[in-house]
């Protein structure tokens, strides 16, 4: 981990800013009192005092200010986003790993849900070079869950794909087939390209087979935020990965895809809050 400092006790900021991003998303912004290095893909706990602390992914940072989106999932990301400008949160962070800028030609990104938001502090860091072609395959259930459409229009990217469920926006189904396609209508390798992906587990695991298709796992980076986090630095075993032992809080949440190919449990079950296995919906993605 790059980072000089971090808060390993959570540090009471006050939300700055409250974004609504749609009916059931919204942005909240902190501003830190010392400059943290950060990279896009590492995260924070959040802790909602009287309730529960989550990970959330680091959207989008300004200098010393961090944006944090966070979608109702369950009773503490809702009562997150419910809560008014000037509520103290607890921050610890930042943890894990990030993903790794490189120096291919191509950046091909794949976002499904709520993957979009760490993927949007990735996105601003590789615009800002402007020296990429740039791709985003961005899938969503409807048109109204897709987020930061007006600012993902704005960036210089060489294609923006929209890929919807119930078609009401871009193509009908899913970012993965569209992934297909660009990679089949063009001849990238392993030198030209890098391939960056968030969202569902099951949606990972098809971006990780057709990476494979295309012998481009190696270059293949996948954010698993997908998973349960208690401890955030790897003592507590929550987030352990089968079988190779990595933790996805302190190892990850980005990791390789040629360390993801050996893990098990991948794209199979992950873990409840007690432990207990729970198997991923078997649908195609
Ligand atoms: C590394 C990482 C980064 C994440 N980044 C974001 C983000 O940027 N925005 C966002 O909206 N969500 C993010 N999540 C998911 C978010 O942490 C969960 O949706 C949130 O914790 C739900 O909590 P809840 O109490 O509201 O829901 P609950 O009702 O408790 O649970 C709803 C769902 O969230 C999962 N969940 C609950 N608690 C945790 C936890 N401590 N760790 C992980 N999953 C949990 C449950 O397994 C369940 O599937 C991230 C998760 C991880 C692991
Ligand atoms: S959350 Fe404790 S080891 Fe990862």
């Amino acid at each position: 981990m790059n980072n000089m400092v971090r808060y390993d006790l959570p540090r009471s900021l006050p939300v700055i800013s409250k974004k609504k991003e749609n009916v059931k998303t919204a942005t909240l912004e902190f501003h830190l009192h010392e400059f943290i290095a950060t990279i896009p893909g590492q995260f924070f706990m959040l802790w909602l005092p009287n309730d529960d602390e989550i990970p959330i992914s680091i959207s989008k940072r300004q200098k010393k200010h961090l944006f944090f989106t966070i979608c109702d999932l369950g009773q503490t990301s809702r009562n997150m986003i419910n809560i008014d400008p000037g509520t103290l949160i607890g921050l610890r962070g930042p943890f894990g790993n990030g993903f790794r800028l490189t120096k291919k030609k191509t950046a091909l990104i794949i976002g499904g849900g709520m993957g979009m938001a760490p993927l949007r502090y990735l996105l601003s860091e590789i615009c800002l070079k402007r020296d990429k072609n740039v791709v985003l395959i961005y899938g969503a259930k409807t048109d109204n869950e897709i987020l930061f459409k007006k600012e993902l229009e704005k960036l210089p990217l060489n294609q923006l794909i929209y890929c919807t469920e119930d078609g009401s926006e871009g193509y009908t189904g899913y970012p993965t087939d569209r992934m297909n396609d660009v990679l089949a209508n063009h001849p990238f390798d392993q030198s030209t390209i890098e391939i960056y992906a968030c969202g569902p587990e099951l949606m990972l695991k098809n971006v990780l087979e057709i990476s494979k298709l295309y012998d481009l796992i190696p270059v293949t980076q996948i954010n698993l935020a997908d998973r349960y986090i208690k401890c955030g630095f790897g003592i507590c075993g929550s987030c352990i990965l089968d079988a190779n032992g990595l933790s996805i809080c302190r190892d990850g949440p980005v990791f390789r895809g040629d360390i993801l190919v050996k893990v098990t449990d991948f794209g199979f079950f992950g873990r409840n809050k007690n432990g207990s296995k729970y198997i991923f919906e078997s649908k195609s993605h």
